[in-house]
């Protein structure tokens, strides 16, 4: 059954961001009432004076304050009346240059679990009463990287394939209420944050280049990614993949990564990246 988006209201956590702003003007595109969500006020500010004000609630939200979760709800349903849709989108990964495990910072290792794997839950959490209470959807912000091998972004790569998880728990969980669970798995997209293994860092650009077929390094606008969050959350899709070149490899994880984890690990020139990788992290690290 078709999931209507005109006249519902959309919570997006990372609204700011590419992929959470083009996906805020899709949904608006297709008559949804939006709360515009970030960690800075000014970015959804401006995000918000693309709408009319009277579809629009621009709000401050750091996604790791589960206290602040509760209040944006509250906020949502005070102005709006009704929550229906929660887009758990705001992800961060390194700062600086790409870790290794055995060389990564523990703080930044324990912030980006914060963000990416409580930042989700505490939306998810806070935005649940509402979501059953409409026959609502959760659809949070996974990743390729939920199934691909995490080398050099580990803590990431563990968080999307925890927030994979979730969903599918609550998806099955949620089966008597009318309201439904949903990840998104965008590819490599063309925003602030895919420059950590895109141009960012040379040696980390080298390994993608390494470890990856060109058709699978190609980038996508977050438009793309956009409209299939629209068409997804219109089907009630369990799984959205954008674009649509990974859902095979999705759906036949298990032998692809049984071959792909082995030809990575035994690859000499993939040595020496990680060797140099972790050269720089300690580099950096000592001239801090
Ligand atoms: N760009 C890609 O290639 C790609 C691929 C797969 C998945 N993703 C995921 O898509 C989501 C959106 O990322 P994007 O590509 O738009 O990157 P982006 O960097 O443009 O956007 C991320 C947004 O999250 C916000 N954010 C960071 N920490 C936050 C916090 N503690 N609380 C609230 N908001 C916070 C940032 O301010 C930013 O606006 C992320 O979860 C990311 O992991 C991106």
């Amino acid at each position: 059954m078709s999931y209507d988006l005109r006249g519902k209201v959309v919570l997006i956590t990372g609204a700011a961001g590419g992929i959470g702003s083009a996906t805020a003007r899709e949904l608006y595109r297709n008559g949804s009432s939006l709360v515009l969500t970030d960690t800075s006020q000014i970015a959804v500010d401006t995000l918000a004076q693309e709408f009319n004000s009277q579809n629009v609630l621009p709000l401050v939200f750091d996604v790791t304050d589960a206290e602040a979760a509760k209040e944006v709800v509250r906020r949502a349903v005070e102005r709006f009346g009704r929550l229906d849709v929660a887009f758990a989108n705001a992800g961060i990964s390194w700062r600086g240059v790409p870790a290794t495990l055995r060389t990564c910072d523990e703080a930044e290792f324990r912030r980006i679990i914060e963000v990416d794997l409580f930042g989700v839950w505490n939306t998810m959490r806070a935005a649940l009463p509402e979501i059953v209470r409409n026959r609502g959807q959760v659809l949070v912000t996974s990743s390729i990287y939920a199934y691909l091998n995490g080398m050099a972004n580990a803590p990431y790569a563990a968080s999307k394939a925890a927030v994979e998880s979730l969903i599918r728990s609550l998806r099955t969980e949620l089966g008597a209420t009318g309201a439904s669970a949903s990840v998104l798995y965008p590819g490599w997209t063309e925003t602030a944050i895919a420059k950590v293994a895109f141009g960012g860092n040379a040696i980390a650009t080298e390994m993608n280049r390494t470890a990856l077929p060109a058709f699978l390094r190609r980038t996508i606008p977050p438009e793309q990614v956009a409209q299939g969050v629209v068409r997804g959350l219109q089907k009630r899709q369990p799984r959205i993949a954008v674009p649509a070149r990974w859902a095979p490899i999705s759906m036949m994880r298990g032998l692809f990564n049984m071959f792909a984890d082995r030809l990575l690990t035994r690859n000499t020139h993939l040595h020496r990246l990680i060797g140099q990788l972790e050269e720089e992290v300690v580099r950096t690290r000592d001239c801090d």
